[in-house]
């Protein structure tokens, strides 16, 4: 069975049910011959912000890469003058013999660029919820999760040791009726910070309003840190909240450009971290030239408010034309554009609209929901590549 085209973009799915019939996280059917279909297809990247897609070079609003660090020329110097000077790997795990300065300056930079007591790097964005969940695990009588919540707060929901429940998408009067069934008084709230589908926001003052006492969230904003709030700190501030019961977990693969991940919060929390977390203890750390690339991305991110302000700008500019047409977006802005074709077919056609406006098609599908478009804006796509996507999006 050839499924070419119906997985041509992307699929979050990687494992096939045993009978080979359908996946078990999109429920498509596919065989196991298909399986490496289940990827999307490769795609060559020309530049920061083209890629070359079946012979045709097209604008790229796909990937997080919003100020496109990734290919800086500063953040490649240091990658490259980070493997001369260190080699790649420690081999071996920050407690044995592969603690190393570089981390440590790492950490003390995400305390500054975040304004926390303690940052507590890991090796990426995913395990950052997962290192969490170990060091607080039996701390909690219930924990609450976003129905919408990345996968990797559902990874990690086991390893808190405590029943465990869904509520609907940032829905405050479910999140009310969840907390008066459970009658919990420690409940830990799991959500993203900016959530990657749509570009909203978790209401976290309202959560904080309507949580007992006793109770932590944990807000996954690998999407907002770096590229919301004023000094990129994040959903919290983007949103004027402040408060210890929030523990933020943040990914350096998207803003920042490079990988990682670190555990912002105080000095108590890194402490439970370092004693409580296997996968901490047992995990060799991020290879240095990324650490050293890091540590110059969040420098840079911190020190050049132009970047922000280029992506603000470019953000504003697409979402005003787009509200003129009827569209409405999440306030505070955020950078991510989503488009949900009523049906197949309607998805087909903007499909196709997308690449007459040489604009590549970014069409996502998490699990079993409807797939849809996501546009990602960056702080460098051109006045043309925006009205490319403005006109693309307002003739549909
Ligand atoms: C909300 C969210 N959390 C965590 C991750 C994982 O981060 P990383 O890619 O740094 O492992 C992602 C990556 O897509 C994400 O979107």
């Amino acid at each position: 069975m050839s499924l070419q085209g119906e997985f041509s973009i992307n699929c979050s799915a990687r494992t096939i049910s045993e009978s080979g019939t359908h996946c078990e996280h999109c429920s498509r059917a596919v065989t196991r011959q298909s399986f490496s279909s289940l990827l999307a297809e490769p795609l060559q990247q020309v530049n920061r912000t083209w890629v070359l897609f079946r012979g045709k070079q097209l604008t790229y609003f796909g990937g997080c890469d919003y100020f496109r660090l990734a290919s800086h020329p500063e953040i490649i110097s240091a990658f490259n003058e980070g493997v001369k000077r260190f080699g790649l790997n420690v081999a071996a795990s920050r407690f044995t013999t592969g603690n190393h300065r570089l981390y440590e300056r790492l950490e003390d930079e995400l305390c500054r660029f975040f304004g926390v007591e303690s940052a507590t790097l890991v090796s990426s964005g995913y395990a950052t919820n997962l290192v969490l969940a170990q060091a607080l695990a039996g701390e909690f009588s219930h924990a609450l999760i976003d129905s919408r919540a990345h996968q990797s707060l559902y990874d990690c929901l086991p390893f808190l040791q405590c029943p465990h429940s869904k509520f609907a998408h940032a829905h405050v009067p479910a999140l009310q009726a969840a907390i008066r069934k459970r009658k919990a008084s420690r409940i830990v709230l799991l959500t993203d910070g900016l959530f990657s589908h749509d570009g909203s926001l978790a209401p976290l003052q309202t959560y904080l309003d309507v949580l007992p006492g006793g109770s932590r969230i944990i807000v996954d904003d690998a999407h907002g840190a770096g590229t919301i709030g004023q000094r990129g700190r994040g959903a919290a501030e983007a949103l004027g909240v402040s408060s210890n019961k929030i523990i933020q977990t943040v990914s350096l693969s998207k803003a920042f450009g490079v990988y990682g991940g670190a555990i912002l919060g105080d000095d108590a929390l890194r402490r439970k971290l370092l004693c409580g977390s296997r996968l901490m203890r047992g995990n060799t750390p991020l290879p240095l030239p990324l650490a050293h690339a890091a540590f110059r991305a969040l420098q840079l991110l911190r020190s050049d408010r132009s970047l922000r302000k280029r992506l603000e700008d470019n953000t504003r500019s697409v979402q005003t034309a787009l509200q003129r047409d009827g569209l409405s977006f999440p306030q505070p802005p955020t950078p991510i554009i989503a488009v949900n074709p009523s049906n197949p077919a309607a998805a087909r056609r903007f499909s196709s609209r997308l690449m007459r406006h040489k604009i590549f098609p970014t069409q996502i599908q998490y699990g079993n929901s409807a797939p849809y478009f996501r546009f990602a804006i960056s702080s460098e796509h051109t006045r043309e590549q925006l009205d490319g996507l403005i006109s693309a999006c307002l003739s549909a």
